[in-house]
C-alpha cells in the first residue's frame, strides 16, 4: 500500500527505479550489505561512505533474542542500534529458522518488533521453501507466508513497507500463484525467497526458472528483492529478470573462509598468485602483506574487497540499463560458467513473458557473437514480424548479397518487374526494406559465427515463385534511391510496425515523403499533403504526427494503439504534457515501452500521440512516473 516506486530507465525486464524511504531514496538495482548487530566487521557508516551502500540490512531476530540489543533498539530504534541515518531494512528470522530448526519465533510479534525498531523495511517470517520440498511441504510453506503475509499487511494497515516472500520451491504454478496471492494482498514491496541453496549448489538454471515464475505472478510495479543472492555473477541475470533489490552476507562470510569475490567467480586467497584487483584495499596491500597479516585484519581487507567487487558489479549493471546493453552483459557474464549459460538458455524459454517487457527498440544496436545471440527476444521478435509479413507471398524474388547498409547503396535498376528484393544478412534473409530498422540496423555481428542462410527452405516457406541471385551492385557516394524504392520501405516498416490493416489505411491516400539531401534518408511521410509520420532514422521506426494519430484512430476500434486517460488529466495531456501511470485506466495489451500510441478519454476521444514508456501492465500498476511520453496533441497538427 505504500512503497514509492518509481521507473526511471529500463532494459528489458531491467530497469532503474527510484524506492522511497521514511529515511531517504534509494536507487535501484541495489545491494543491501547485511550488517549483523553482534559483530559488525564493517560498520553502516563505512558501507555508505566507503563502498557506497544506499540502505543496509540486518536481522530483527537476532536483536529480539539479545537483551542488551532489543534494548538498545527499543530506545533508539534500529537506526539508532546501527548509527546510520539511511535506509535500513530488516528481515525476520526465516533464515535463521531454516538453517537451525524451528526456533519458536511468533510471525506477528517478529513484524511488530520491527514496526516498533522503526526499520524502513520489515519482513514478514516467512516459511524457507527448499529446493528437495515435495509438492505438498511447499505448498505449505506458501499456504502459511501468505497467511502470515495477509495477517502483517492487515495489522499494518499501509502505514510501512513489509516485504512479502515468495516461496514455493522449485515448483513454477506455486510460484506464480504465491506472487499472485501476494500482489492481490496489496503487497507492494516482493522477495523471491529459498534460493540460497540454489545459489550455494550453483543451480542457477533452476533459479532463472524460479525467479521467472515468481515474476509472472507479481504486481510489476513492486520492487523485487532477492533474498540471499549476494554474489555479483548472479547480478546480471537477476536484474535482467527484473529483480530490483539484493543482499549480501556473503562479502563477510567468504572473508572469513580467505575467498576473494570476483565478478565471475570466488578464489581462496591461497589459490592466488597473482592479484588482478585495483580495488583501494588490493592497491595498498601486496598480495604477500594480504596473506601474512594475521587472521582479523586479514578478514577485515577481505571483506572490503568482496565489497568493493560486488558494489562495482551494481554500477556496471546500472550503466548496462543505463545504454540498455543489459542483454549483452548478461550474455557475456553467462560464457563465464556453464551453468550460468544455461540459465541464460533458461531465460530464453520464457520468450512470451520477456516479449511483453522488450523496447521496440535501443539507444544502442545489439552485438551478435553467434546464434545464441541471435535468439535474444528483441531479434526473434523482428524475426517473427517479419515472417507473418511474408507469408504466401507469391511475388518473384531478388536476392543480393552485400554489407551494410543495404538499402543506400543498392543499385534499384537491378530490379525488375515485380520482384521483392531480399538482402542475405547475418540475421537471415530479409526484405532489403527493413534493413534500416532496430535491431538489424543497429546490430554489429560476428561473420564468422552466424549460419548461412537456406534460401531454398526460404522460398518455399514464404511462397515465393522466381527467384534470382545477384551479388548485387553497389553505389558508393551519390544518393539516388528511387522514390519507388522510398514508397517500398514506406509501406513496409509502417506494416513491421503498426501491422498489415493499420498501415493500408495510414497509406491510402497520395502519399509523398520527404528525404534529406545530404544522406537520402528518408524524413517526412505526407498523405493528401498532410504530414502523417516522420521517420526516426536512427532506429528506422515511425513517429506518428497528429494527423496519422487521427487516421489511426478513425480506421480502428478500441483498444487498438490506445491508452486511455481519466478525466481528470485530459486538458493536461491535450495541451501537450506527458501521460502520468496514475491518469491511466486501460491500454491495449499490444503496446510495448517505446511503441507508438495514442492517447484517448474515457469516451474514446482523441487527446494526442506519443511514446509509450510502460507495457499496459506496468501503466496500470505503477503509481508514479510517466506512462507515456507525449509529443504531439491537436495543436501541434
Ligand atoms: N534470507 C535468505 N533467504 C531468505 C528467505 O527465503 N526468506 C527470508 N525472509 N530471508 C531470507
Ligand atoms: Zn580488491
Amino acid at each position: 500500500m505504500s512503497a514509492d516506486f518509481e521507473l526511471i530507465e529500463r532494459d528489458g525486464m531491467g530497469r532503474i527505479c527510484t524506492l522511497r524511504t521514511p529515511h531517504g531514496p534509494v536507487e535501484t538495482p541495489t545491494v543491501l550489505p547485511v550488517i549483523n548487530p553482534n559483530r559488525k566487521l564493517i560498520t553502516a557508516h563505512e558501507m555508505r561512505k566507503d563502498f557506497g551502500a544506499q540502505m543496509v540490512i540486518t536481522n530483527s531476530y537476532i536483536i529480539a533474542r539479545d537483551p542488551r540489543l532489543r534494548e538498545i533498539a527499543a530506545s533508539s530504534g534500529v537506526h539508532g542500534l546501527l548509527e546510520f541515518d539511511g535506509p535500513v531494512m530488516t528481515d525476520s528470522g526465516t533464515f535463521q529458522s531454516y538453517v537451525y530448526g524451528n526456533l519458536g519465533i511468533d510471525a506477528n510479534e517478529i513484524v511488530a518488533l520491527q514496526r516498533a525498531f522503526g526499520s524502513d523495511v520489515s519482513t514478514v517470517l516467512d516459511i524457507f521453501s527448499e529446493p528437495d520440498f515435495s509438492r505438498e511441504k511447499a505448498e505449505e510453506a506458501v499456504r502459511i507466508t501468505t497467511d502470515r503475509a495477509s495477517t502483517a499487511l492487515r495489522l499494518d494497515g499501509g502505514r510501512g513497507i513489509i516485504a512479502c516472500t515468495v516461496q514455493g520451491s522449485l515448483y513454477p504454478d506455486l510460484r506464480e500463484r504465491a506472487a499472485r496471492e501476494l500482489s492481490a494482498l496489496g503487497a507492494d514491496y516482493m522477495a523471491v525467497g529459498g534460493i540460497v541453496p540454489l545459489m550455494e549448489r550453483g543451480m542457477y538454471p533452476e533459479l532463472v526458472d524460479v525467479v521467472m515464475a515468481s515474476k509472472k505472478g507479481m504486481n510489476p510495479a513492486c520492487p523485487v528483492h532477492l533474498f540471499g543472492a549476494g554474489h555479483p555473477l548472479i547480478f546480471p541475470i537477476a536484474a535482467l529478470m527484473g529483480c530490483d533489490i539484493f543482499d549480501s552476507a556473503s562479502y563477510a562470510k567468504y572473508a572469513q573462509d580467505d575467498r576473494l569475490i570476483f565478478p565471475d567467480r570466488t578464489v581462496h586467497l591461497s589459490e592466488l598468485e597473482y592479484n588482478p584487483c585495483l580495488c583501494p584495499v588490493c592497491s595498498d596491500h601486496t598480495l604477500k602483506e594480504i596473506k601474512s597479516a594475521d587472521r582479523t585484519e586479514r578478514t577485515g581487507i577481505l571483506a572490503r574487497h568482496n565489497l568493493h567487487i560486488i558494489f562495482s558489479e551494481i554500477r556496471l549493471v546500472k550503466q548496462a540499463i543505463r545504454e540498455q546493453r543489459l542483454w549483452e552483459l548478461a550474455e557475456n557474464r553467462a560464457r563465464s560458467n556453464p551453468s550460468l549459460f544455461d540459465s541464460y538458455i533458461s531465460l530464453l524459454t520464457h520468450y512470451d513473458f520477456l516479449e511483453r517487457f522488450e523496447p521496440i527498440s535501443r539507444k544502442s544496436g545489439v552485438s551478435v557473437v553467434d546464434g545464441v545471440s541471435l535468439s535474444r527476444p528483441s531479434i526473434r521478435r523482428f524475426s517473427y514480424r517479419l515472417d507473418a509479413m511474408r507469408a504466401g507471398t507469391g511475388r518473384d524474388m531478388l536476392l543480393v548479397g552485400g554489407t551494410k547498409p543495404y538499402f543506400s547503396h543498392l543499385d534499384f535498376s537491378l530490379k525488375s518487374g515485380d520482384e521483392d528484393i531480399v538482402a542475405r544478412t547475418p540475421f537471415g534473409l530479409m526484405p532489403i526494406t527493413l534493413t534500416e530498422t532496430y535491431p538489424f540496423a543497429q546490430s554489429s555481428y560476428s561473420l564468422n559465427a552466424v549460419p548461412e542462410p537456406r534460401v531454398l527452405e526460404y522460398l518455399s516457406k514464404f511462397g515465393y515463385g522466381s527467384f534470382r541471385s545477384v551479388e548485387g551492385k553497389w553505389r558508393r557516394g551519390g544518393n539516388t534511391v528511387p522514390a519507388f524504392a522510398y514508397i517500398d520501405l514506406i509501406r513496409k516498416v509502417c506494416e513491421y510496425q503498426f501491422g498489415a490493416g493499420l498501415s493500408a489505411s495510414l497509406l491510402s491516400g497520395k502519399i509523398e515523403f520527404t528525404h534529406s539531401n545530404s544522406t537520402g534518408k528518408l524524413r517526412m511521410v505526407l498523405r493528401d499533403g498532410k504530414q502523417i509520420l516522420f521517420f526516426r532514422t536512427g532506429e528506422g521506426l515511425f513517429s506518428l504526427k497528429f494527423e496519422g494519430a487521427r487516421l489511426i484512430h478513425s480506421a480502428t476500434q478500441p483498444p487498438a494503439m490506445r491508452v486511455v486517460c481519466s478525466d481528470d488529466a485530459a486538458d493536461f495531456v491535450s495541451s501537450g504534457k506527458s501521460l502520468f501511470c496514475k491518469f491511466v485506466k486501460e491500454a491495449d495489451a499490444c503496446i510495448r515501452p517505446g511503441d507508438e500510441c495514442i492517447v484517448v478519454d474515457g469516451m474514446d476521444r482523441l487527446l494526442a500521440c506519443g511514446r509509450a514508456a510502460m507495457n499496459r501492465e506496468e501503466m496500470l500498476a505503477f503509481r508514479k512516473g510517466v506512462a507515456v511520453d507525449v509529443r504531439e496533441h491537436p495543436s501541434s497538427a
